[in-house]
């Protein structure tokens, strides 16, 4: 594939940054390649980030994309499920690499789509010979177009790429090895292209339905016969910092993936923290549930892409009397919770707390994929 992997890696390792915020993700790959990108690039080395890291960043975006149909150039104008971020374009250099983490995971209509904008993109920078300079040349990019159509299954559309190719390099081998082969598969196409499995579609059909666009009055009406309440500033900004403070040391990546909640999960124990002996006491006094059995409060924390979405049909057990869920935070978009059984979703407001029964079944919730910033919740089981 690409000659140069180091440089690549070394790029990959730049995708930590995007936990922190989209927007500020878009903005530092557009940091020119240079002294500055390198001193950075020195910096995360010696961080030694996991490869874990790596994977997870590409694996973030490629689920935020899948799942919300994000259209790659819309996303490199720094626009996202049709909202606007104030931010610079990605150019040739981001498209390339978005499109090396979907042809490495073998993701071909994804990475056809950005190969492509790369190629636009270096065609319509005013030097293209600058960015010769930089990790790529425009044969790359055809030869990693020629790769993803034929991962595809579009021999035409590769030889074309292929034939492009070798009118810049006559003596590209390995094209012309391609070459031959796309001349074979086009006259004979294999019969079944074996097409890549879709991935979280769970995720899709949850968080991408059209719910029933009423207020959150209406809602909780139509919620009457299912027992969901919703208490609006329960907690107050000073509690909801506590909390997410106390439990910051003790936040834990949930390793347990059949949960499939993809977030940081911290324990917290009303003998140990005040603030969790403070809200336990305002759920009780609240909800009139829960005497003072459990004294755990399990606070989660989404990065991007974060989400909760467990296969109800699995899992329809009821193992507790009621839950309790409690935003700490609000949220710039995604990361809706969805009640699939009851045909709501609600947006994160700061403080709010939902409480709902388990009466004969097991009512669950699902948390959407984060698109941009991060999330806090806390949530409760009464028994
Ligand atoms: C790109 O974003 C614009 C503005 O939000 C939107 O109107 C358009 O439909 C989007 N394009 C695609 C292909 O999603
Ligand atoms: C909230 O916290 C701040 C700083 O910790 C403090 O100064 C303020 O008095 C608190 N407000 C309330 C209402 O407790
Ligand atoms: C992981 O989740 C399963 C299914 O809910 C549960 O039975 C199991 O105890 C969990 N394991 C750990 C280590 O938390
Ligand atoms: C987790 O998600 C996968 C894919 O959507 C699904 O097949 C699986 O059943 C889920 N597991 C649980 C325990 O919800």
């Amino acid at each position: 594939m690409v000659e140069d992997k180091g440089n690549v890696i070394v790029l990959f390792k730049l995708l930590r940054h995007m936990h922190n915020d989209w927007p500020e993700y878009l903005k530092l790959f557009r940091k020119e390649l240079g002294i500055k990108e390198m001193s950075l690039s020195q910096e995360l080395l010696e961080k030694q980030p996991k490869a874990t890291d790596f994977e997870e960043s590409m694996a973030a975006i490629y689920k935020i994309q899948v799942v919300y149909d994000l259209d790659a150039s819309n996303m490199t104008r720094g626009i996202l499920n049709g909202k606007s971020y104030n931010v610079k374009n990605w150019g040739a250099d981001e498209c390339l690499i978005m499109g090396l983490l979907n042809q490495l995971m073998k993701h071909y209509d994804l990475s056809e789509q950005w190969f492509r904008l790369a190629l636009i993109y270096f065609r319509g920078h005013p030097r293209p010979k600058e960015l010769d300079i930089k990790l790529f040349k425009l044969s790359n990019i055809l030869e990693l177009l020629v790769e993803a159509n034929k991962g595809l299954g579009h021999y035409s559309k590769a030889r074309q790429y292929a034939n492009e190719l070798l009118s810049l390099q006559p003596n590209h081998n390995y094209i012309n090895n391609q070459l031959l082969k796309l001349n074979d598969l086009d006259k004979k196409p294999p019969k079944s292209t074996k097409s890549n499995e879709k991935m979280y579609q769970l995720q899709k059909a949850i968080c991408t339905k059209e719910y029933p666009k009423i207020s959150l009055e209406e809602k909780f009406k139509l919620s009457k016969k299912i027992n969901l309440r919703h208490y609006p500033n329960f907690l107050t900004k000073n509690e909801t910092e506590a909390l997410k403070m106390v439990s910051r040391p003790q936040l834990n990546r949930d390793e347990n993936l059949s949960w499939n909640c993809s977030c940081k999960i911290a324990e917290l124990k009303g003998s140990e923290h005040e603030i969790v002996n403070i809200i336990n006491k305002k759920i009780r006094d609240i909800s009139g549930v829960g005497k003072n059995v459990n004294e755990v409060i399990e606070v989660i924390n989404y990065g991007i892409s974060g989400n909760y979405n467990p296969d109800d049909r699995e899992m329809s057990k009821r193992d507790h009397k009621a839950n309790v869920l409690i935003f700490l935070n609000n949220v710039k978009q995604g990361g809706e919770t969805v009640f699939p059984s009851l045909n709501i979703k609600l947006k994160p407001r700061m403080g709010t707390m939902l409480l709902w029964l388990n009466s004969e079944k097991r009512v669950w919730h699902h948390q959407c994929p984060l698109i941009v910033g991060n999330m806090w919740m806390a949530t409760k089981r009464l028994y």
